[in-house]
């Protein structure tokens, strides 16, 4: 059970509260590369509860900066993005990516502060199609990127998928490590005689009920929900948590599962879902999923944006939204799919938002089920409680090697392995090749 206090603690993301201090420890993804053009127009960026500007100088270096402008707050969204910074158009003050004011051009020379003058800049780094933020005070010397195992891959053999969710990040990172919603939210309507033989997924619909370990690991949680499998093994699902704000989801077999998925909070109530997956490795799906050739009906579908706006919360909206219901067809509902609501994503978006836009934690009854979700948020509050209380950085910050070697899934392993060994067999077998490989490129 999670307190009300608890509970204030994992949800509030502000400057100065625990769990905001925690966060602002670690790089946070925040923009595709794509979104920032050389000399193109800034855009407003919200995270963690603070309006910043993003924008790409003249020689390709980003820049991230509080929107407010250091002389008298005008926003610097309006500001003219040219010849290596963004100049303030109110009185014309320039400032560089690293916040430096470049010229002070209202000033006579003789009256001339502009060296002890800053914007409020973050440091900013970009690695294969991503771009990152480092809000923490660390600004001269960050610590290194994590380094998860998807967004080590080349660009170009990338998926980065950025969808907004209106609820805070916790209650959307926990619906993916939470996997017996699977069997109904996704599948409830699945039967096992239509799958193809030989696809798992199979076992999700044959036995809707999983048992769980799980453990708490260097960089965050990890757990193995299992099941017996059709053939006489076992069916796996393992997944992880990783600090402070990553899921690897067992989304798929663990031969093709080279993802991750961030949820970063923009503010207390709005979060940015972001999928890095790597594409060739997820050709290698089994044919989903029928014996017919045709998905569970409602799986599939590649959700819709709406037109993108410059407002703080104007990017990668979806269509499909609360108040439009996310377009349940209730007909669907009764005849095909468990919830008539079209796409796997905007399933997940749908019932995790109508949780409000911070779950009361104190009206919730916690089931087996559910042991990811409550080691995870006891791991979470124990490492932004260390930090509180007596500095204790928090984990895996200074250790991005701890995230390396991971990687989610689901498998049939012989029923007399236990987890470890079930789990370390195919580390072996899949993750440590390929990072082998990403490291001699
Ligand atoms: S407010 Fe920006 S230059 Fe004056
Ligand atoms: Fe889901």
């Amino acid at each position: 059970m999670t307190t009300a206090r608890e509970s204030e603690i994992l949800t509030r993301v502000g400057s100065g509260t625990p769990m905001g201090n925690m966060l602002r420890h670690y790089w946070l993804p925040a923009a595709k590369s794509s979104e920032l053009a050389a000399d193109g127009e800034p855009m407003r960026l919200k995270l963690l509860g603070e309006e910043l500007i993003a924008f790409r100088d003249s020689t390709g270096r980003i820049g991230v900066m509080d929107h407010r402008c250091p002389h008298r707050c005008a926003s610097l969204f309006f500001g003219r993005n040219e010849e290596g910074g963004i100049r303030c158009v109110y009185h014309g003050w320039k400032f560089d990516v690293d916040g430096k004011c470049l010229d002070m051009a209202n000033v006579p020379p003789h009256q001339d502060f502009k060296h002890k003058v800053h914007a409020k800049a973050y440091k900013a780094a970009e690695r294969n199609g991503l771009v990152w933020v480092y809000m923490g005070e660390r600004q001269d010397a960050p610590p290194p990127l994590p380094l998860i195992e998807s967004t080590l891959e080349a660009e170009a053999d990338l998926e980065i998928d950025f969808i907004q969710r209106d609820c805070n990040w916790l209650q959307a990172l926990e619906g993916d490590i939470d996997t017996s919603h699977l069997g109904f939210l996704h599948l409830g309507a699945a039967q096992t005689q239509t799958y193809a033989n030989g696809n798992i997924d199979q076992n999700i619909v044959a036995n809707r009920s999983p048992e769980f370990i799980v453990e708490d690991t260097p960089f965050g949680t990890t757990y193995g929900a299992h099941r017996p499998s059709e053939d006489g093994g076992t069916y796996w699902r393992f997944a992880h948590f990783m600090f402070p704000c990553w899921t690897l989801p067992p989304i798929s077999v663990f031969e093709a599962n080279v993802l991750a998925r961030a949820w970063v909070p923009l503010d207390d109530h709005h979060t940015m879902f972001i999928l890095v997956a790597n594409k060739s490795a997820r050709k290698r799906r089994p044919s989903q999923s029928f014996a017919d050739g045709k998905e569970p009906v409602g799986t599939a579908t590649k959700d819709k944006y709406l037109p993108r706006t410059t407002d703080w919360l104007g990017r990668w909206k979806l269509v499909a939204h609360s108040a439009n219901d996310y377009l349940i067809d209730r007909e669907v509902q009764r005849t095909q799919s468990y919830t008539g609501i079209d796409g796997i994503h905007l399933q997940d978006q749908a019932i995790t938002e109508s949780m409000g836009p911070i779950t009361d934690h104190t009206w919730e009854h916690l089931a087996p089920s559910d042991i990811p979700i409550a080691r995870t948020r006891r791991r979470i509050l124990a490492a932004a409680v260390a930090l509180a209380e007596k500095g204790t950085v928090p984990p895996g910050v200074d250790t991005p090697q701890d995230y390396r070697l991971q990687r989610g899934g689901s498998f049939v392993a012989d029923a007399k392995l236990d987890w470890r060994e079930a789990y370390a067999q195919r580390i072996a077998q899949d993750v440590v090749p390929r990072a082998t490989k990403v490291a001699a490129e």
